[in-house]
């Protein structure tokens, strides 16, 4: 799908790789971008500098947990500036620990990374199926194709987030939606702060290849959010579902595909070096 001309919505608009597909978009000539975030003054700074370079934008503070807040995004975007045509179901949190997090923490993270996504395709489906086109940009990540060292959480709802951009391309590609799932390795932003916080600093996020950790992430490269936009926006362009910014990560996936008692003992070894380091 082109860009030029469309209106399109950005969730987790607010830093990160969302706020830079939301500039980018605006550069690429959108009719309108619609920044949403949780932490409403970011949006409104984010939509403030797309507009400051010429283009429109509207920010909208919104829970992406909350199906309201989601239905009334997709109907802000339109008032303004037409049907929706790109949604970049972007939002997503992590939450370090295995089984042992607490249920609320599970649900919240549950609600954010996967549920959310789900009231974004409800809220876009019926228009997008009357006119025929639309186009869903779901933010996984490679641990949704990989896992997650440290963290169950984030390696099950991105497994989970993947899953549902797969289900939805199937089921509606053939009646006018576009899928994508966005599958990045680790890229500068506030929530890698918080893994390398949260998680140590050896287990960047989503650095899961064979070797894993810091190695891998050395390797396949911690990359600019901006540089992660642009090609998201080529991928766009290109009808692409799998957008993969580290390419390495195909690579990683056949493996695991392919010999996956291979990949399992691979991974428990990396697992236990991060557990002693020794
Ligand atoms: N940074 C990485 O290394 C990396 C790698 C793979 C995937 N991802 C994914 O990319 C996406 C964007 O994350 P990022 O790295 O840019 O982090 P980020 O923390 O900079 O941005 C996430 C944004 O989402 C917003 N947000 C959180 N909960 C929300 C909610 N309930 N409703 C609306 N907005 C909410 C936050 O306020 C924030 O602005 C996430 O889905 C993340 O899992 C990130």
């Amino acid at each position: 799908m082109e860009i030029a001309d469309q209106v399109a919505v950005v969730t987790g608009g607010a830093s990160g790789i969302g706020r830079s597909i939301a500039l980018a978009l605006g550069d690429a000539g959108a009719r309108g971008v619609v920044v949403a975030d949780i932490d409403g003054p970011g949006a409104v700074k984010v939509a403030a500098e797309i507009e400051a370079a010429g283009h429109p934008a509207l920010a909208m503070s919104a829970d992406m947990t909350q199906e309201a807040d989601v239905r009334a995004l997709v109907a802000a975007g339109e008032d303004v500036f037409g049907p929706v045509d790109l949604f970049f179901s972007n939002a997503g949190i992590i939450v370090a620990g295995g089984v042992e997090v607490a249920d609320d923490a599970w649900q919240r993270i549950w609600a954010i990374n996967v549920h959310s996504h789900i009231y974004a395709a409800r809220a876009l489906l019926p228009g997008i199926l009357a006119r025929g086109r639309g186009y869903m940009v779901i933010t996984a990540s490679a641990a949704g194709l990989l896992t997650q060292l440290g963290s169950a959480p984030y390696a099950v709802t991105k497994h989970a987030a993947v899953a549902l951009a797969e289900w939805l391309s199937i089921t509606y590609g053939d009646r006018g939606l576009i899928v994508s799932a966005l599958c990045p390795q680790a890229v500068t932003s506030n929530l890698l702060a918080t893994s390398r916080r949260e998680l140590g600093e050896s287990a960047l996020p989503d650095s899961v290849g064979e070797t894993g950790g810091s190695a891998q992430a050395a390797v396949d490269g911690v990359l600019d959010p901006d540089d992660v936009a642009a090609i998201v926006l080529d991928a766009v362009r290109a009808e692409q579902f799998l957008i993969l910014p580290h390419p390495e990560v195909a690579t990683y996936e056949r493996r695991r595909a392919d010999d996956r008692e291979r990949w399992l003992r691979g991974m428990r070894r990396f697992q236990s070096q991060l557990s002693d380091p020794a």
